[in-house]
């Protein structure tokens, strides 16, 4: 039986991965979508299919559809994807889940309340060479865990937002809210959650705006970099930093160390994951880069969420792992505006 899915947001996610990876799927098809600027919504469906709707409440009530996908605005989520799952569609809610715990905790709630599928697009957990660096990890293949740098930065949204200005919300504290933490970050914190199998229990940051400047050339409203102190339960400490001013190529590398060695992943252009015992051998995985803004590939998004929606089981990822990851970002928005280290209670 085909799906038919709704688009709410038709910027760069919509038209990079959510249109194309519904387009390809052999169970969905697009049927509805709504940009408040028009033209995007127009050349998206003139592209992939669907009608465009006058507004994203039509979107979210249309009786024909069985799931939406939430690319709007992170300060839009949590209206919009609580609607829809009370309106009974299934929903993927792009990252960040929302912009405040409250928010995220709203939407949760509407999808117990529906009993819908809600699923949240931190798809660096869907990345084949992370799920196989899960594998080795929970293998022993590095023995315990004790530290880990991991990063995440590119020379800005401006050169990626269909806005391609100064002038793009994600610049916006109203509109993004939690800036390049928010942005890339919240990839990062729930890549650890997933790597690591251990929760985040304390963190301290510092966040600053140290390059970007708005249209009025004036320094941008949110954060664009943080470097992260984090500690996991276990007891694992690491780094993680994020930033939208790495103006050359992307960063999204993940060191492990552990007790039997160390694991490189995305840290060599040549290698996918690397992995170095303490004796010195050395293996190689090569299993597939990842997307960066430049070199788009399938993130298989739609189809784990498609296959969540067919066979009426738990996402890849849950409404509760978005929760988390942002819990962690507002942790360490917090430490770096008081200058204190603050713990998380998992
Ligand atoms: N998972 C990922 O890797 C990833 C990557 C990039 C962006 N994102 C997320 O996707 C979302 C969209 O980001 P983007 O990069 O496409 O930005 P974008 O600026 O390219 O597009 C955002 C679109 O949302 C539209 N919009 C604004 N207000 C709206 C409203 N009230 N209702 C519906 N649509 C509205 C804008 O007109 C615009 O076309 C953001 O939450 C962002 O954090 C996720």
């Amino acid at each position: 039986m085909t799906l038919k899915v709704g688009i709410i947001g038709c910027g760069s996610i919509a038209t990079h991965r959510h249109a194309p990876e519904y387009s390809s799927n052999p169970y969905t098809q697009i049927h509805l979508v709504y940009d408040p600027n028009p033209e995007r919504a127009q050349k998206l469906a003139a592209q992939y299919g669907g009608q465009v709707a006058g507004s994203w409440e039509e979107v979210v009530h249309h009786p024909e559809l069985a799931a939406i996908s939430d690319c709007s605005t992170n300060e839009m989520h949590h209206i919009i994807t609580t609607q829809a799952l009370l309106a009974g569609k299934h929903v993927l809610c792009e990252k960040p889940m929302a912009t405040t715990s409250e928010g995220a905790e709203t939407i949760l709630a509407a999808a117990r309340a529906s009993g819908k599928i809600l699923m949240v697009d931190h798809n660096q957990r869907l990345v084949p060479a992370h799920q196989k660096a899960r594998q080795l990890i929970a293998a022993g293949e590095l023995g315990k865990i004790l530290s880990f740098k991991t990063s995440f930065g590119h020379k800005g949204p401006e050169y990626w937002s269909a806005n391609r200005t100064k002038g793009t919300w994600f610049f916006k504290k109203a509109r993004s809210a939690l800036g390049v933490a928010g942005d890339l970050g919240i990839h990062k914190v729930d890549l650890l959650r997933y790597l690591l199998q251990d929760e985040i229990v304390q963190v301290s940051a510092f966040a600053d705006v140290l390059d970007k400047k708005d249209e009025q050339g004036q320094p941008i409203e949110v954060c664009d970099h943080m470097v992260c102190l984090l500690k996991t339960q276990s007891g694992a400490v690491g780094t993680a930093s994020f930033s939208w001013s790495y103006y050359g190529d992307e960063d999204n590398s993940t060191i492990l160390y552990g007790e039997r060695g160390i694991m490189k992943i995305f840290a060599d252009p040549q290698k996918d994951i690397e992995v170095v015992t303490a004796g010195g051998e050395r293996a190689v995985y090569q299993i597939g880069a990842m997307q960066t803004n430049d070199a788009q590939t399938k993130s298989g998004v739609i189809d784990t969420f498609v296959e969540a929606i067919r066979t009426g089981t738990a996402p890849a990822v849950t409404g509760e792992d978005g929760l988390y990851a942002l819990r962690i970002i507002e942790a360490a928005m917090e430490s770096a505006a008081t200058g204190r280290s603050v713990e998380l209670f998992v």
